[in-house]
């Protein structure tokens, strides 16, 4: 649907779930996609690579986005979806739980932009996609941190967005209601039920729901939007 040939995507966390969904559609449409993850899942896909690496690590981030620039020479698309939960009512979570998923989440995500930026700024092109959630948009019970880092990435994605639209990098977020991977398989029924019944559409995300969008965004036909955060949510929080 979309041509890709030539291009370079960089996916975070995509090992699995939304990451890999979006790594495979980025292949399908003739990218070349290196995924940035703690894990390898050990596939062979054709044209992908995994690389190892923990987001949260500044540095180990820096020479990671060298590398995949001396090996690629170049990069067209940064995905930062590598996530994490550690749920908690406020009064119970620790200090722990905070910093891990700010870390990852947040922390993470500004690492990789950080560090493709001056890039994407030479080369005058590139398109970001965060992936926030729509708890970072409406809050929810017991996800203090990870809705806190969802919020965040609204913020980031709005002020590199200013920053870098000079340089024509397109800058946008997904934020996704709930989505049946391995970030959620083991929530109490009750909660699953309960997201169920809040969508319009009566069913809950697959990851190539999530993907669809993020293509979507790196594709010409977004290519006047930008600064925005676009609800994938079968209109679980309208
Ligand atoms: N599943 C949902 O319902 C849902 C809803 C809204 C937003 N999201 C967001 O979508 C993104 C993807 O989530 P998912 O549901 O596919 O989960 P997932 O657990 O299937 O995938 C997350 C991936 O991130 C990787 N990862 C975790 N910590 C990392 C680190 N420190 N460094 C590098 N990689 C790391 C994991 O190894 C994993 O492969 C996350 O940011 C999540 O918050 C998910």
């Amino acid at each position: 649907m979309f041509d890709f040939k030539d291009k370079i995507a960089v996916v975070t966390g995509g090992s699995g779930g939304i990451g890999l969904a979006t790594a495979k559609l980025f292949l399908e449409n003739g990218a070349k996609v290196v995924c940035a993850d703690l894990k390898n899942p050990k596939i062979n896909l054709e044209n992908c690579r995994f690389v190892e690496v923990d987001v949260s690590n500044f540095s180990e981030i820096g020479k990671c986005v060298r590398n995949i620039l001396e090996t690629e020479k170049s990069i067209d698309f940064l995905i930062n979806n590598a996530g994490i939960s550690q749920d908690s009512p406020i009064w119970k979570m620790t200090e722990e739980q905070w910093d891990n998923v700010l870390n990852v989440n947040l922390k993470g995500t500004f690492n990789f932009i950080h560090h493709v930026s001056e890039h994407f700024r030479e080369k005058k092109s590139g398109k970001i996609v965060n992936v926030s959630s729509i708890n970072g948009l409406r809050g929810k019970f017991g996800l203090a941190n990870y809705a806190a880092s969802k919020a965040g990435l609204i913020g980031l994605t709005k002020t590199v967005a200013k920053e870098l639209g000079k340089s024509n990098v397109n800058v946008n977020a997904v934020a996704p209601g709930l989505v049946e991977t391995e970030l959620t398989k083991n929530l109490p029924e009750k909660i699953l039920e309960n997201a169920l019944s809040e969508t319009l559409l009566g069913r809950l995300a697959k990851p190539e729901d999530i993907a669809n969008a993020i293509i979507f965004l790196c594709s010409g036909f977004a290519k006047h939007i930008t600064g925005e955060v676009i609800k994938v949510d079968g209109g679980q929080y309208v």
